[in-house]
This record gives structure tokens, C-alpha cells and sequence, in this order.
């Protein structure tokens, strides 16, 4: 089909390359041109794994073009809206890109054209967009608005988008539900192969769901917000294990194996960040309060969020004692791993407090210093996790990369002033850990002290225990 995408950030991008790589034609528009002419050129704008190839060869065969807003308005029988959704100084989503662009396909398109809301936006949107466009509508376009809320997660979002477990379609109108089935076909019948895999593991297949665009809009905000809720909810119960003496470990392994909880979403931390949950969560928060609604349960999702920070820093400052002078190392910055992206990422807040008190942070990420460097460019920036460590009072993990699990611990405790590690995403073993020398603090667990090593002397070291 002939498909035009208008947005190119990691949403947009992500569905023009996936639609290509499914056999679509798909032109992809934005109004940044600089952007589009490093996209021509092959280069893709964040770190998402597969994307690169999937848009060098898509690009290559001429199924996936970049171009501007006007000329992707013109093409597609399908027009997919990905532009971005920021949120107002009160929480409320700014759909001001969305209505700009309904109104120019109003203004221009002629024929029929399915607009598909793939933004994420406030319930009642796919409905105030269709009355919209009814205004401005010159042209007597024949249109249907859909609501096809994304769920795919940065860092696996083209393996997401061929492994959907559902596909939810939010439509008034059987031609328009027909269409979307017809674009989606070789996802629904795991038809095509995932560039993410060599050989997918059986998946189950996803299920199409179709509702009116009302329920479709819902369903986005709900799962971001239930899933936020499941995460703020394992960081309370880690803080009565930390007081209690228990294990967040085990406790979350307990509460997970009932299949109506699920194990997904309970690892304890310093909190949820990125572009999508603490946004969607504010603007559910705000659109269930305009609408009269009792949405305070989620706003203690967020308050509990918020506080993690501050809770992590009172950690950090209960073994340092003073901060100022200290030298801090930080691994990790990106909200997740396998991202650059470090937009609301808990690190940046919680570096920020440590510079704020005078520390000084020498931080470390495999993909997202450039970014962070934007942000914080007062921080000194190192290769490689060694050298972040070099006279390290205390060693932070922010992003539970892989790489911080095979570690040369005998360079490490070399490197470090003092070996501490406080874990603040509860990705390695006390008991690996503190056979290396080190003290090791993380979220919920009880405190393990080093197994008492005179500075210099090196353990043994031990096969590295899976977690
Ligand atoms: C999230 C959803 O998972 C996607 O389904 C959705 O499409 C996307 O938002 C969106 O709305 O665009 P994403 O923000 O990429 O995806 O990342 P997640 O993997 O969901 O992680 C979000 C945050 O929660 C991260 O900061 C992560 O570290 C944190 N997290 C996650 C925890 O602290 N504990 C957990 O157990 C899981």
C-alpha cells in the first residue's frame, strides 16, 4: 500500500522503516530538513538497534523515501501521524502539531485518505480531529480518523513492531478497520521475518483488536500508566524490605509468579524515566481530573517517582557522609539500556544533585555521553567504565547496561579511592560483588559489607553469577 508517515522521531521513524520492511511504500515526512537530509544520507538521528539497516536497505530499494509534510499529505492512501505530543507546563499534552497537520490534509488531500492517529493523545482526540477536519475540509476528501496507539519500548522497537502482542485498532467504520488489517497482514500472520532475529522464537500471534477510537486512546494511556504503577508499587514494597531486612529480590520473585500479576515490571530502582511514562502518566492524570474523576492513585504513581531521586541521593549521602570534594563515578545515563535517550532519565536528576552539592562526577555510558553532554556539559566524561572510576569515592549504577556485568574487578579496585558500589538498579550479586573486595549497596536488599579485603589485595576472582 502506499503509506506516508508525517513525523520522524523514533516513533514515526521506527513505523515508516517497519511498514517498508513489510513491503509497504512509504514515504516519510518532517519538517526538520537537515534531518531528512541525514536520514537520505543513511544516518539515523538516535541509537535504536536494527533501525540503521532496516532504513539503509528500505531506502535503498526505494520503498522507504524521506520528504516533507506537503508531498507525504499528497502520496498516501494511509497517512500514519507521528509527530510528537510534548507536555504544557501543566501536564496537559500539546496537541498543537496534531491539529496543524489534520488541517493541511483537510486543506490539500483530495480522494480518500485514512488518517491514523499513532501519537499518543488524550481520550476524545480521533473525534475532535474528524469534526476538525470536517471545517476544513475544501477539498470534499473522503477520510476516515483511526486511532492505532504504538506500544513498542526504545531499545527494542523494531523487534516490538513485528512481535506485537496485540495490534489495537480504534475505528467508527468497517472500510477503515479493513484497511488497517490489510497494512498489518504480515505482521498478524508472522509472515515476515524480524530483522531483530536470525530465527524468531515462537511468538504467539498478535491479536487484532478493534474498538471505537475512544477505547483505543484509553487503552494507550492505561498501559503506560498501569505499567509506571506496577514499578512505583515494587519501589515502595523495596522500601519496607530495606527497613524491614527482607529481600526485594525475592519478594518481587514471589508476587510475580501469580499469573494474575505477572513477573514483568517489578524491578525495583531509582525510578521510571524516558519520553513516555512520566508524561503519559501526568497527562492521564490531567485529562482524568477534567473529566471528574478520582485519578489520585496515579497521582502517587508519579509522587512516589519523583521522591526516588531524592531517596537515592540520602543513600549515596549515608555512606559518603559529606559530598563535597568526593569523586563520584556514574555508569550508565541513559533512561534504559540499549538507548541514547536520557530525556526525564532519572540519572541526569540525580547527577544533577550530586554537582549541585559538590561532587565531581565522572560519568560514564556506551551510547549516551553526546546527549548528556547537551544537558550537563560540566561533567567530566570517560571512555570507558575504568576511567570513570579512576579515584572514585563511590562507584553508581544508573543504567543496568550488560556491559557493567562481565567487569575486570582486580582494574576496577586498582582504579577506585575507595571500592563501593552502590547499585541503583539492582543488576549485580552481593555475593559477586563484595567477593571482589568491594561494599556493595543496591534497592531493598539488605546492605552487604566487602568480605573485608585490605585495600590492594585482590580476590579471587569468581564465575559471575547469572541474575
Ligand atoms: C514504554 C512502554 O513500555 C511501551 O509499551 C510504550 O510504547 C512506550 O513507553 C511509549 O509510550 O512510547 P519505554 O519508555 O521505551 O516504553 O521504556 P520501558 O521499557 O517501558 O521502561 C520505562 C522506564 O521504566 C525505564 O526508565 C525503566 O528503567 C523503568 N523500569 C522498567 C523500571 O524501573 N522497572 C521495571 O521493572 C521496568
Amino acid at each position: 500500500m502506499e503509506i506516508s508517515v508525517i513525523g520522524a522521531g523514533y516513533v514515526g521513524l521506527t513505523t515508516a522503516a517497519c511498514l517498508s520492511e513489510i513491503g509497504h511504500h512509504v514515504l516519510c515526512a518532517d519538517n526538520d530538513a537537515m534531518k531528512l537530509d541525514s536520514l537520505r544520507a543513511g544516518r539515523v538521528p538516535f541509537f535504536e538497534p536494527h533501525l540503521d539497516e532496516l532504513v539503509a536497505r528500505n531506502h535503498k530499494s526505494g520503498r522507504l523515501e524521506f520528504t516533507t509534510t506537503e508531498k507525504a499529505i499528497d502520496f498516501g492512501k494511509a497517512l500514519f501521524i507521528c509527530v510528537g505530543t510534548p507536555p504544557l507546563e501543566n501536564g496537559e499534552a500539546d496537541l498543537s502539531a496534531i491539529e496543524s497537520v489534520a488541517r493541511q490534509i483537510a486543506q490539500s488531500a483530495r480522494g480518500y485518505r485514512l488518517i491514523i492517529e499513532k501519537s499518543t493523545v488524550p481520550v476524545q482526540t480521533a473525534q475532535r480531529l474528524a469534526k476538525h477536519m470536517a471545517i476544513y475540509n475544501t477539498n470534499r476528501l473522503d477520510y476516515d480518523v483511526v486511532s492505532n496507539p504504538e506500544f513498542l519500548r526504545e531499545g527494542s522497537a523494531v523487534e516490538d513492531f513485528f512481535h506485537p502482542d496485540r495490534i489495537v485498532v480504534g475505528a467508527e467504520s468497517a472500510r477503515a478497520v479493513a484497511l488497517l488489517q490489510e497494512i498489518y497482514q504480515p505482521v498478524l500472520n508472522s509472515r515476515t521475518a524480524c530483522p531483530a532475529h536470525s530465527i524468531c522464537p515462537a511468538h504467539v500471534k498478535p491479536t487484532f483488536v478493534v474498538t471505537d477510537t475512544s477505547s483505543a486512546e484509553i487503552v494507550k494511556h492505561a498501559s503506560n500508566s498501569f505499567l509506571a504503577m506496577k514499578i512505583s508499587f515494587i519501589n515502595m514494597i523495596a522500601d519496607l524490605c530495606e527497613a524491614a531486612g527482607a529481600d526485594i529480590e525475592r519478594v518481587a520473585e514471589g508476587i510475580g509468579m501469580d499469573h494474575r500479576i505477572g513477573p514483568a515490571f517489578l524491578r525495583p530502582g531509582i525510578g521510571f524515566g524516558g519520553f513516555c511514562f512520566p508524561k503519559d502518566l501526568q497527562a492521564f492524570v490531567h485529562i482524568g481530573e477534567k473529566m471528574g474523576c478520582n485519578f489520585s492513585l496515579l497521582r502517587e504513581v508519579e509522587n512516589i517517582n519523583v521522591a526516588r531521586v531524592e531517596q537515592f541521593v540520602a543513600r549515596i549521602k549515608k555512606e559518603l557522609w559529606v559530598l563535597r570534594g568526593k569523586t563520584i563515578a556514574v555508569w550508565g545515563l541513559a533512561f534504559k539500556p540499549n538507548t541514547d535517550d536520557v530525556r526525564f532519565a532519572p540519572s541526569l536528576a540525580i547527577i544533577r544533585r550530586l554537582i549541585a552539592e559538590g561532587a565531581k562526577v565522572q560519568a560514564y555510558d556506551p551510547q549516551a555521553v553526546e546527549k548528556t553532554k547537551k544537558e550537563i556539559p560540566e561533567m567530566i566524561y570517560a571512555e570507558n567504565p575504568y576511567n570513570a572510576a579512576k579515584g572514585a569515592d563511590a562507584i553508581l549504577i544508573l543504567t543496568e547496561w550488560d556491559e557493567f556485568r562481565g567487569l575486570d574487578w582486580q582494574r576496577l579496585l586498582e582504579a577506585v579511592e575507595r571500592p563501593l558500589m552502590i547499585d541503583g538498579r539492582n543488576m549485580l550479586s552481593a555475593d559477586e560483588v563484595t567477593s571482589h573486595g568491594f561494599d556493595y549497596v543496591s534497592i531493598g536488599r539488605v546492605p552487604q559489607p566487602s568480605s573485608k579485603l585490605a585495600a590492594g589485595q585482590l580476590a579471587t576472582p569468581v564465575a559471575a553469577k547469572s541474575e
